[in-house]
């Protein structure tokens, strides 16, 4: 494949460009893309899971050495307690003690832990190594990889510890996809079906555009099966959706807090059923549900677009609950995430079809409604 056959898109921020590169196949040349962006570079730190690493390893390190770098390889074991300080102290261990040097290149080879983690090695790392982002799951192709967070968990939360690093260079393969297990892919799919529920509300709007929420509607049976060119094409435009909010805030500071729609229960529930538990996809797609329940109570949200989501969360395989947990069990994890400011909720709630709002103060027996119908076995 020639660079010419793949899309690009840049993200332009104060700390550093980002550029995003999407093509089925891409991953071959992952080698010079490299060295075509960092000349000088010799030594690459490859940091994978041991799932991920036996997929595409091989194929990313030839890629690499053919571009005449010295690959040294990390595998984490797969999941999300990887993201830990622990692992974090394994890695500098691991490259500190190989001699590491500031014009080296660290390469996330993996989806949204491996990315985290490995970010947050590269930011921090000799205060700050290169780093290239090679997402390997849906979810990490379209949200995790893209718009410099990194970080990982405490046991006071997740995701308490990071640092926001941009990657200037993200190699996106939809082609890798094939070898997901279906339920990280249906994973994927719930932040692919988030952004069809938020889209309009996002900054820098295209009104010619064709919207995504009926699109995925009508091309959901060649999603599901991964059929091209309609993969790759939702991939780009969920990469650019998400390049559009971070351009004006790459630090979370206003419109970036709407790609949290269906994440302040969702972490919440994640956390309650024990990292693993749930995928984060799934309870995201579990959150998602719940905020929509709040904003129908709210008559804010009409019921057929609730509807219309939980069909398209029903689609591409999710789940719609997580029975066991009560709300008084998952109110100091949502009171505990970084959405709560001073104490108060901001909930991202939808409005309109393609359409999210940011409401503070909603009543605490309507959000335990909507915790409620999603934790309760037969709802
Ligand atoms: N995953 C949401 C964000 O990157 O802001």
């Amino acid at each position: 494949m020639s660079q010419a056959e793949m899309d690009a898109v840049t993200i332009e921020t104060p700390t550093g460009d980002s550029r995003i590169l999407i093509g089925a196949g891409s991953l071959a040349e992952l080698g010079r893309l490299v060295t075509e962006r960092w000349p000088g570079a010799r030594t690459a730190w490859l940091i994978s899971d041991d799932a991920v690493q036996r997929a595409h390893g091989p194929a990313a390190a030839a890629a690499l050495a053919a571009a005449g770098l010295t690959v040294n390889v990390f595998t984490v074991p797969a999941g999300e307690a990887s993201k830990s300080l622990a692992e974090v102290g394994r890695l500098y261990d691991w490259m500190l003690g190989g001699n590491a040097g500031r014009s080296d290149l660290v390469v996330a080879l993996g989806g949204g832990v491996v990315g985290d983690l490995a970010g947050f090695v590269a930011a921090t790392c000799l205060r700050g190594l290169a780093l290239i982002q090679v997402p390997t799951t849906l979810l990490a192709m379209v949200d995790s990889s893209v718009g410099g967070k990194t970080g990982v968990n405490h046991a006071a939360g997740k995701n308490l510890i990071g640092a926001f690093y941009q990657p200037p260079l993200v190699v996106v393969d939809p082609a890798l996809l094939g070898t997901l297990p279906p339920r990280e892919l249906a994973a994927g799919w719930a932040e692919v079906i988030k952004y069809g529920m938020i889209e309009g509300a996002l900054p820098d709007p295209r009104p010619g555009e064709r919207p995504l929420l009926p699109w995925l509607e009508t091309d959901a049976d060649d999603l599901v099966r991964l059929a091209e060119p309609a993969t790759t094409a939702v991939i780009r435009r969920c990469i650019d959706l998400k390049a559009r909010v971070v351009r004006v805030d790459p630090l979370e500071q206003g419109p970036r807090a709407l790609l949290n729609y269906g994440h302040t229960a969702g972490h919440a529930l994640e956390a309650v059923a024990g990292y693993g538990g749930l995928l984060h996809g799934e309870a995201v797609a579990i959150g998602m549900r719940a905020a929509a329940g709040i904003a129908a109570t709210l008559d804010l949200c009409p019921s057929a677009l609730v509807e219309r989501q939980q069909a398209l969360v029903r689609r591409f395989g999710l789940p719609e609950r997580f029975a066991g947990p009560t709300p008084a069990e998952l109110w100091p994890y949502m009171r505990r995430d970084k959405k709560a400011t001073a104490g108060a909720l901001r909930w991202v709630l939808p409005t309109a079809p393609g359409h999210v709002e940011i409401v503070r103060g909603v009543d605490e027996a309507v959000v335990d409604r909507a915790l409620a119908l999603v934790t309760t076995r037969d709802a």
